[in-house]
């Protein structure tokens, strides 16, 4: 394997970041993940837009301008002979003396970027069979709608997620609203028929799979109301789903150890998963 690491390509053994960069000692830093669908980024401009806004809400330069960029992330996913999988890139504030101010002027922003096969067989056996969800309190500062590195209340929620035989953890705030998930965006299927997802103000992060959806969800003919919904409305719900680049549309089928509807993955969940090509750019 190859990653890219401030304008070299190494390979991904030997591939390693100063250990004064700013991402690693202050997770100074932003980050995208894109799904790659035979041999394309998937919506690679929304994933680049939200990258531009994450640098600039941290005031982080582009480490190189955009075009050259996308270019840097084809490659790599070239050098890899990734097909379908995900391409990752990290932009840090760059490499300095530790100290919390920002560093001098002139310091450049550092980037790496990677590239993963997945197997899409795998993906839709998954999707078949569905996930579970527990639910954890919101514990995340109030910007989580910049895509930073900083990810420690996902990592612990993510754990205890597996060590409670789930996939996926979904903050919750005190009055009982479902923000997202550790690393996904989380969406119910009212008895009604309609779509629901929690608007995307500061409190969670605007994906880009969750942006697409409302186009499928469109072409599809379903209704989606953009609104907070609480664990007790999702476990009373005709389906629950999960969206992120990594899982596309994933139906979940227990929340909190009690099965949504009978227990197996929605219809409406697994339509929007087919057609989702089809509208993705
Ligand atoms: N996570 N919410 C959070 C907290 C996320 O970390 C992600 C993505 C999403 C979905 O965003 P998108 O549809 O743009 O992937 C929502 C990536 C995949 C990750 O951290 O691996």
């Amino acid at each position: 394997r190859i990653a890219y690491v401030n304008g070299r390509y190494v390979a991904h053994s030997d591939a390693s970041v100063h250990i004064e960069d700013r991402g690693y000692q202050f997770a100074d830093g932003v980050y995208e993940v894109c799904e790659v669908a035979r041999g394309f980024i998937v919506d690679s401009v929304g994933h680049l837009d939200r990258l531009g806004r994450s640098l600039s809400e941290l005031r982080i330069d582009w480490p190189l301008n955009r075009a050259v960029l996308v270019h840097v992330m084809r490659e790599v996913i070239r050098r890899n002979r990734v097909h379908n999988g995900m391409v990752y890139l990290q932009v840090t504030r760059g490499v300095a003396p530790r100290d919390h101010v920002f560093p001098a002027n002139g310091t450049r922003p550092a980037l790496v970027v990677t590239a993963k096969r997945t197997d899409p067989v795998a993906a839709a056996k998954k999707a078949g069979a569905g996930l579970k969800v527990i639910t954890v309190p919101e514990n995340r500062w109030e910007r989580v709608d910049i895509k930073t590195v900083g990810l420690l209340p996902n990592v612990l929620a993510r754990q205890q997620a597996k060590e409670a035989g789930a996939q996926e953890a979904w903050f919750v705030d005190p009055d009982g609203t479902v923000k997202e998930g550790a690393a996904t965006n989380a969406w119910i299927v009212t008895r009604d028929g309609v779509l629901v997802t929690r608007p995307a103000d500061h409190g969670i992060l605007r994906g880009i799979t969750r942006t697409t959806l409302f186009k499928v969800a469109e072409k599809l003919g379903l209704t989606v109301e953009e609104r907070g919904f609480t664990v007790e409305e999702a476990k009373a719900a005709r389906e629950a789903f999960i969206t992120a680049a990594t899982t596309l549309v994933m139906p979940i089928v227990a929340i909190d150890g009690q099965p949504v509807a009978n227990g197996h993955p929605g219809s409406v969940a697994l339509s929007l998963r087919e057609a989702f090509f089809d509208v993705a750019e």
